[in-house]
């Protein structure tokens, strides 16, 4: 055997004996007894010690609290999301209270502005809404409204407002295409705005003979309502917030 290949052999059989040492003082005992993990694990896990008591921990201490929070647009947000990990408390509320979350940086973490977010979900700039103050001396923390109901659509759909603002639609009111009730702008979710459902509201402005809008006194293009884009439905094509010809 050539002597390179003496040494291969012999770097092999040193890494093999390596790997089985190893292997016979590393691998822990109850490991491959459940499968490719260590079984004693879950019982190492379940003695961790619980910090968090559950949703549900609380109520029958702060029924009050509770139930107003219920009631409230925080309804899904868990009372230990703010006030933090209470197991220790809520067993015996002698050993002390959960701080409860008065400065200013715990409610950005939901609603500091992010544009990831869903439309509409209530957002805000920590730096300049309101600053100095702390968030929950205008807004209740277990009832949270705005002070004001926010009159313009634009005050939650900023990015509607802002698209359709420089477009060709920029004289139509909102309104002109969704019907909204006022409750929307107090419950945007429980109360949903309309949406146009066919051709015909478009036809009101663009059909051949349609009456020319109140919202505008120029020429507007128009289409033949009944062979235009095939009968389907306007916005598969055109945007309507932003509508171009193209
Ligand atoms: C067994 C009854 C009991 C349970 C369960 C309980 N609490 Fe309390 N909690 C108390 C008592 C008593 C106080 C003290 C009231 C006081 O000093 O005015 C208190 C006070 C508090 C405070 C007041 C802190 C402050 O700054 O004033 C907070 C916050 C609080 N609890 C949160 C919770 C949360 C969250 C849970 C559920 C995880 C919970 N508690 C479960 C009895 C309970
Ligand atoms: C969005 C965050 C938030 C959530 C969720 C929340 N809290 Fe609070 N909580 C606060 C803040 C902030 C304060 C301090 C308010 C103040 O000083 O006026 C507070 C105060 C309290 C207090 C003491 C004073 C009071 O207003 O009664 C108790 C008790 C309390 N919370 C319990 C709860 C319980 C129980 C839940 C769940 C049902 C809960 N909180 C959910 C933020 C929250
Ligand atoms: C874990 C995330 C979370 C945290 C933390 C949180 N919120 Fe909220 N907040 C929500 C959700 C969810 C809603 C309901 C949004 C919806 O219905 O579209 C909401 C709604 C609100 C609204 C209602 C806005 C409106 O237009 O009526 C206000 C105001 C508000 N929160 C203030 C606060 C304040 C103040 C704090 C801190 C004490 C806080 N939030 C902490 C999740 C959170
Ligand atoms: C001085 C009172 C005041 C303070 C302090 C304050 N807010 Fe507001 N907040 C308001 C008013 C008024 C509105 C409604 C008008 C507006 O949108 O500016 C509002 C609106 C909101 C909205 C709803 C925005 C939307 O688009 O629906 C959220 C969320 C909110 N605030 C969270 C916070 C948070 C978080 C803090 C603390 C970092 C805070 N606020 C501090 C007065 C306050
Ligand atoms: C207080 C905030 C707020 C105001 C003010 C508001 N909206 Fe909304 N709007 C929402 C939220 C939140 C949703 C739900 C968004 C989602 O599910 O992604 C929504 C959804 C909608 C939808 C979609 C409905 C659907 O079925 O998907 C339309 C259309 C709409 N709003 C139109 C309007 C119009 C028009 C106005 C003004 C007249 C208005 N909104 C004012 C918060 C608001
Ligand atoms: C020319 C008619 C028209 C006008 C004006 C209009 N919309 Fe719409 N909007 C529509 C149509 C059509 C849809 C799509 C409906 C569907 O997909 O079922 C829509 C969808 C929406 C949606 C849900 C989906 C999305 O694209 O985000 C929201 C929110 C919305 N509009 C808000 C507004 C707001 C706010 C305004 C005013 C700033 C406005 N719209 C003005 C026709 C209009
Ligand atoms: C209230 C009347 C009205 C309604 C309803 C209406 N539009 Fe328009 N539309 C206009 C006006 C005004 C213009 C701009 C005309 C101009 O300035 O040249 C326009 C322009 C357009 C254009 C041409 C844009 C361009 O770049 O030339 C298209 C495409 C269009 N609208 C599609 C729609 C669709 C799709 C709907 C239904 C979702 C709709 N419109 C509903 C009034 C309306
Ligand atoms: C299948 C896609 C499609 C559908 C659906 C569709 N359009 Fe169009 N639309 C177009 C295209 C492409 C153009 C530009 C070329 C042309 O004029 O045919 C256009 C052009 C237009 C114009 C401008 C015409 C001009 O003379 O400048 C208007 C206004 C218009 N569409 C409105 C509508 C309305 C209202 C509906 C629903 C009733 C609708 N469109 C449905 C594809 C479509």
């Amino acid at each position: 055997m050539p002597q390179q290949l003496k040494r291969l052999v012999l770097v092999f059989a040193l890494i093999v004996i390596g790997f089985l040492t190893a292997r016979h003082f590393l691998v822990p005992p109850t490991f491959g007894t459940l499968g490719h993990y260590r079984a004693a694990s879950i019982d190492s896990v379940a003695n961790l010690p619980i910090h968090y008591a559950g949703a549900r921990a609380c109520n029958e201490c702060h029924d009050d609290v509770v139930a107003e929070k219920a009631a409230s647009r925080h309804a899904t947000v868990a009372c230990e999301v703010c006030h933090g990990a209470a197991a220790k408390h809520a067993e015996d509320p002698d050993s002390g209270v959960p701080p409860a979350p008065r400065d200013r940086s715990k409610c950005p973490l939901c609603h500091g502005y992010n544009p990831s977010r869903p439309t509409g979900f209530p957002q805000i700039d920590p730096q300049t809404h309101n600053p100095g103050k702390a968030c929950f001396t205008c807004h209740k923390p277990h009832q949270p409204v705005t002070p004001n109901v926010p009159e313009q659509c634009s005050a939650c759909h900023g990015q509607v407002a802002r698209t359709k603002g420089i477009s060709a639609h920029a004289p139509l009111a909102c309104i002109r295409c969704h019907e909204t009730p006022d409750e929307h702008k107090v419950n945007p979710r429980l109360v949903l705005a309309g949406k146009p459902s066919g051709r015909e509201l478009c036809g009101q402005c663009h059909g051949k003979d349609a009456e020319q809008p109140p919202e505008t006194t120029k020429a507007i293009p128009r289409i033949s309502l009944g062979s235009h884009g095939n009968g389907q439905l306007c916005w598969q094509c055109h945007y309507p917030h932003n509508p171009e010809a193209k």
